[in-house]
């Protein structure tokens, strides 16, 4: 199968680096085809300009844009590897979306209203957090956070949800429970594919 991982995080030494190793590791293993888009490695611009509309006006898209279309619409699987800040979307993750998740690419509206554009594309969702599970489970955050990118951006798009995987409390576990969480990792990979 075809992977496409999009990952989002500015330090390479950072947990979600090590789940998006981990997972593309081992899809490799498991003999997949696997594409990693690294947006702050390659400095991906995360701002939706004039441009850019002017050009989906056209039926276009900037090339930067047209490059991580033509990933997403090789790929079969797609996996967001991200950290939750301020209970949503990293900045440059959230203008990833914003500009290349574009209407006529992942979606058009028609006179029956959506209509999702990603259809047969399968999303699986890894993010972390600093807050602890019980808290998020308490104060409902995890639903509201389910409900804007699962519904919001991936099943509006059509796209079929796998898995969304909350890795809780990060900064505070030990190394142990750490390296636990990268075999649950490895197990989804195997489930995903
Ligand atoms: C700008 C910023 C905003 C954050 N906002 C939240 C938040 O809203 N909820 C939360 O649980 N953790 C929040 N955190 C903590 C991170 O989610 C947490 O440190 C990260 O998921 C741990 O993974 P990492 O080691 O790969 O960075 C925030 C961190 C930063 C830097």
């Amino acid at each position: 199968m075809k992977n496409l991982i999009v990952y989002a995080h500015p330090n390479p030494k950072s947990f979600n680096h090590a789940i998006m190793e981990t997972l593309a590791g081992e899809l490799k293993a498991a003999g997949h085809e696997v594409r990693v888009r690294d947006l702050y490695e390659q400095n991906f611009d995360p701002v939706l300009k004039p441009s850019d509309f002017e050009l989906i006006q056209a039926g276009k898209s900037a090339a930067d844009v047209k490059v991580e279309q033509d990933h997403i619409a090789w790929a079969d699987v797609i996996s967001f590897v991200h950290p939750i800040w301020w209970t949503g979307l990293p900045a440059i993750f959230k203008g990833y979306i914003d500009r290349v998740f574009s209407s006529g690419f992942a979606f058009t509206i028609n006179e029956t209203g959506v209509v999702g554009l990603l259809n047969g594309k399968k999303a699986l969702i890894i993010n972390t957090t600093g807050t602890p599970e019980e808290m998020y489970n308490k104060n409902g955050m995890f639903n509201g956070m389910l409900k804007t990118s699962d519904d919001g951006i991936y099943r509006f798009c059509a796209m079929e949800v796998l898995k969304h995987v909350f890795f809780t409390a990060v900064p505070y576990i030990t190394g142990a429970e750490r390296a636990k969480m990268l075999e649950e990792v490895k197990a989804v990979a195997k489930m995903i594919c």
